[in-house]
C-alpha cells in the first residue's frame, strides 16, 4: 500500500468517528429517546386546551354603562337581563338573581329570548319568581319567543303575566327618575309575524307576502310621533342591528341584546366572531355605540346551555344602565 492511499484511509477513519460523536452527542441531549409525531401532536392539543381553557371558563360578569342627559332630573338605575333563553344560574336561578340584588336596581328590563323555542320555560319561571313583588319589570319579545308555537308563545306570555311583568309591544310607559322622568318604549321582534300569522308553526315570509323588518321599521316610526326632544326616551328593542331605524325615529337610548357578543371574542382585538342576521365579525356584537345623538347599548346576553357552540372569552353578562342628569 502506497503512502497516498493510507492517508485517504486515515482521513476517511477520522470522517467516520467524527460524524459517530456528533450522533452519540444528540442521542444524548434526547435522553437516548426521540418523541413520535404522534406524542408531539398530543401535546400540542394539550397545551393548546391548557391554554384556552380559562377562556371557556368564565363566569358571570356585570358591566355597567353610565349615560348622563341634561334632561334627567335624577337617576335610575337599570337591570338589563336578555338572552337568558331559560338557562340555568344556579338553585332556583340563585347565581342570577344575587348578582342582580347587589345592584339594586330601581327596574329590571328583558330585552328578548328570555324565554327560548326549544327548552322549558321553568327556569325562566324560577327568575320571574325571584325577582316578582321586589323590581317593577318589562319585557319585549326576541325572535325565539316567537319562534316557538303558539301554544308555547301563549304560555311564556301568561307567565309573564302571571309574576307582574309587563309587555311593551309597540307602547311605552314612564319611569320615574325621582323628580323626574324618562319614557320607556318597547318595540316587538321583527319575527313576531310568525305569532301573528294564522299558522301554529313557522311560515315562509318569501311565500306569505311578510316583510318582517319593513314592517318593524314602519313600527318604530309610529314611535316619533310619541317622541318629544324635552323628553329623554329610550328604546327597548331585541335586535341591534336594527339601528337605523332606532335613530330615525329618534330616540336617545336603546337597549338590545341579540347577538349574544358574537360568540367568540378575542379581547382587544375580536368584538365577537358571529351574530345571527350580521354575519361574521358583526359591528353590534355587544358594548356601546354611538350614532349621532342616540346611544345604543347591546348586552352579550345570559345565554349558555341553549347555544350551539361554547362561548368563549365572552361571558355571559348582567348589564347594569346608570341613568343621571348632567349634574349628578
Ligand atoms: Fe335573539
Amino acid at each position: 500500500m502506497d503512502l497516498e492511499n493510507m492517508a485517504k484511509r486515515e482521513e476517511i477513519k477520522t470522517i467516520k468517528e467524527e460524524n459517530s460523536e456528533q450522533e452519540n452527542g444528540k442521542k444524548g441531549k434526547h435522553n437516548g429517546k426521540k418523541l413520535s409525531g404522534r406524542a408531539k401532536f398530543w401535546i400540542i392539543i394539550l397545551l393548546l386546551f391548557v391554554i384556552t381553557l380559562p377562556g371557556f371558563l368564565l363566569g358571570l360578569t356585570v358591566r355597567t354603562y353610565e349615560i348622563k342627559d341634561e334632561r334627567i332630573r335624577g337617576s335610575l338605575r337599570i337591570a338589563l337581563v336578555t338572552d337568558l333563553h331559560s338557562c340555568k344560574y344556579g338553585e332556583g336561578q340563585k347565581k342570577l338573581l344575587s348578582a342582580i340584588e347587589k345592584q339594586h336596581p330601581d327596574v329590571i328590563l328583558l330585552g328578548g329570548d328570555f324565554f327560548d323555542d326549544k327548552l322549558s320555560d321553568v327556569r325562566a319561571e324560577e327568575f320571574l319568581a325571584g325577582i316578582s313583588g321586589k323590581y317593577p319589570c318589562y319585557y319585549v319579545t326576541g325572535n325565539h319567543e316567537c319562534w316557538a308555537n303558539k301554544e308555547k308563545f301563549g304560555t311564556q306570555m301568561n307567565i309573564l303575566k302571571k309574576y307582574g311583568v309587563i309587555r311593551l309591544a309597540g307602547d311605552s310607559v314612564l319611569l320615574q327618575t325621582g323628580s323626574g322622568t324618562v319614557r320607556l318604549c318597547g318595540a316587538d321582534d321583527p319575527d313576531i309575524l310568525f305569532v301573528r300569522s294564522v299558522d301554529t308553526e313557522r311560515v315562509n315570509y318569501e311565500a306569505e307576502g311578510f316583510k318582517p323588518f319593513q314592517d318593524a321599521a314602519t313600527e318604530l316610526a309610529e314611535f316619533a310621533k310619541e317622541i318629544s326632544d324635552d323628553e329623554f326616551t329610550i328604546l327597548l328593542s331585541h335586535r341591534p342591528e336594527m339601528i337605523d331605524a332606532y335613530e330615525k325615529a329618534g330616540f336617545d337610548l336603546v337597549l338590545a341584546g341579540h347577538a349574544h357578543g358574537g360568540q367568540i371574542r378575542i379581547p382587544w382585538l375580536v368584538n365577537g366572531l358571529y351574530a345571527p342576521n350580521q354575519g361574521l365579525f358583526p359591528k353590534y356584537a355587544g358594548g356601546r355605540y354611538e350614532k349621532n345623538d342616540m346611544t345604543m347599548i347591546v348586552s352579550r346576553g345570559l345565554a349558555k346551555e341553549s347555544t350551539k357552540f361554547p362561548r368563549f372569552c365572552n361571558p355571559p353578562e348582567l348589564v347594569i344602565i346608570d341613568l343621571a342628569g348632567e349634574d349628578n
